[in-house]
């Protein structure tokens, strides 16, 4: 749809950017935190481990700072479950409740709304011990982490955001170093979407909670949301591309939005013998839980073509589709660029996903994140010339202009990440920060920070509420 005339971004449009804790924090065992997952699981060959990240946790007050300097309106991070409570029940660290008491108190006093994730890939390792998700009882562990940080810290937290890309974490749990298997379990689908199912109840019971305790907040999911085209016109594409849009995508906002789930997804697991345990009590707490809002990471489209079952699986990450025979199968889209670490680029496949959204669920939408990761070189003068992010980050916030023209309404945009940090699976060298961290992968340098190109092109961007993109 043309539009002779683009509608302005709303007057408190939430200008920001994203990080999670484990990704950025470091002090992944100092003042009390308990260990998580991501601190016991195997690195990635090649790639730093998480002990130190952005040293975020020491030098937030500077971080924030620069944030506040580029003009953000908001900051999204994630509370780590361990460092509230080490074990994931039983005792509170009173060390971790300051810790992120003076990170809020930081925000508030330079205007920006914190948004905070209550679960970024960081499951307490002493948990996982216990089962993890697969262990009915997640739902009360969370439920009760929850609670904490409502008690703790929902005077000031407005915006919650439940659990970070659960599709990433069903889909392709290994990529992100998460959801644990139990041994000798011999049928793993069925298994994964158990943990799926304790997920989602356990988001719709923090929900609830949230409107109980905190009538004045607003909680809402954060999953991956990419729109699945079909790799052609041919018509058994499409129904490959409706069956991976549910598995990727509905599945996840359905049950959030509406309590209950997609038909093609029970379908498919029915198929595959991985139909979860879903108890009478689930459904009604699933009916229970309405979120306020839809919390989305978009980093691009995918792309299906039909498959006859007969196929080899392939390799994926969280951005790239592993093949589903019978289901669907991956499709390179032959009109997209890609990044130099192989994600497609798809501007408007972002208005695309935004304007589907919106059509299903007609609430309103804040993006979590949305970047481009690549090797950034640090200058001798300090400066770092990011044009390719500059260039990235307009062609989304344009299409996003689009979206808000087709009547969509979006709340804010909170890009990845607001400074460099360590990658899910390739290290701190895949940057996306507007900030860079002087380190690299196994020397921590200086761990300075430094503005780069695209930190003054943002500032300019939010300053202009999304008027000025020049790049
Ligand atoms: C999302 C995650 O999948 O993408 C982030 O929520 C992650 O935690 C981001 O860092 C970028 O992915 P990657 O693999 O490049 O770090």
């Amino acid at each position: 749809m043309l539009h002779k005339n683009l509608k302005e971004f709303p007057k408190n449009f939430l200008w920001g950017a994203s990080t999670s804790a484990y990704q950025v924090e470091g002090a992944s065992l100092e003042d009390g935190k308990g260990p998580s997952c991501q601190d016991v699981k195997k690195i990635p060959k090649g790639t730093t481990d998480l002990k130190v990240c952005a040293d975020h946790y020491h030098r937030y007050k500077e971080d924030v700072a620069l944030m506040a300097e580029m003009g953000f309106k908001a900051y999204r991070f994630s509370i780590s479950w361990t460092r509230i409570i080490p074990d994931g029940i039983g005792e509170i660290n009173p060390k971790g409740i300051a810790f992120y008491n003076n990170l809020i108190d930081e925000c508030l006093s330079h205007n920006i709304e914190p948004i905070v994730t209550m679960f970024h890939f960081d499951m307490p390792a002493k948990l996982d011990e216990m089962g993890s998700w697969s262990n009915r009882d997640s739902i009360e562990w969370f439920t009760n982490y929850a609670k904490v940080l409502y008690d703790n810290f929902g005077d000031r937290v407005k915006y919650w955001l439940t659990i970070n890309e659960q599709n990433t974490l069903t889909l392709d749990g290994p990529i992100v170093g998460t959801l644990k298997i139990p041994e000798g379990c011999n049928n793993i689908l069925k298994e994964v979407y158990q943990q799926n199912h304790h997920m989602l109840v356990a988001q719709a019971k923090a929900m609830a909670l949230c409107h109980e305790m905190l009538p004045n907040a607003k909680i809402g999911p954060a999953p991956n949301i990419g729109l699945v085209y079909p790799a052609s016109c041919d018509p058994e594409d499409i129904l490959a591309a409706q069956n991976y849009n549910a598995i990727r995508n509905w599945l996840y906002l359905d049950v959030s939005v509406y309590g209950r789930y997609n038909n093609l997804v029970l379908a498919f697991l029915e198929e595959k013998d991985a139909l979860p345990e879903i108890l009478v009590e689930d459904e009604r707490i699933l009916k229970s839980g309405h979120p306020d809002y839809i919390g989305f990471n978009y980093y691009n489209t995918s792309t299906v073509k039909a498959s006859d079952g007969t196929e080899a699986l392939n390799e994926a990450d969280q951005q790239s589709v592993l093949n589903e025979p019978g289901f669907y199968l991956a499709y390179a889209n032959p009109n997209l660029p890609r990044t130099e670490f192989g994600w497609f680029i798809d501007p408007i496949g972002f208005r695309a996903t935004i304007r589907e959204i919106y059509s299903r669920y007609h609430l309103p939408m804040l993006l979590t994140e949305n970047g481009l990761g690549a090797y950034d070189k640090l200058e001798a003068d300090g400066s770092i010339h990011d044009q390719y992010r500059m260039k990235y980050l307009k062609d989304h916030i344009e299409q996003m202009a689009l979206a808000i023209t087709d009547g969509c309404d979006m709340l804010g945009y909170c890009p990845w990440s607001a400074i460099d940090l360590v990658s899910t699976h390739a290290g701190i060298v895949k940057r996306y920060g507007f900030i860079y961290v002087d380190r690299d992968e196994f020397d921590l340098k200086t761990l300075n920070r430094y503005r780069k190109d695209s930190f003054y092109w943002y500032k300019k961007v939010i300053a202009s509420n999304g008027q000025n993109l020049e790049l």
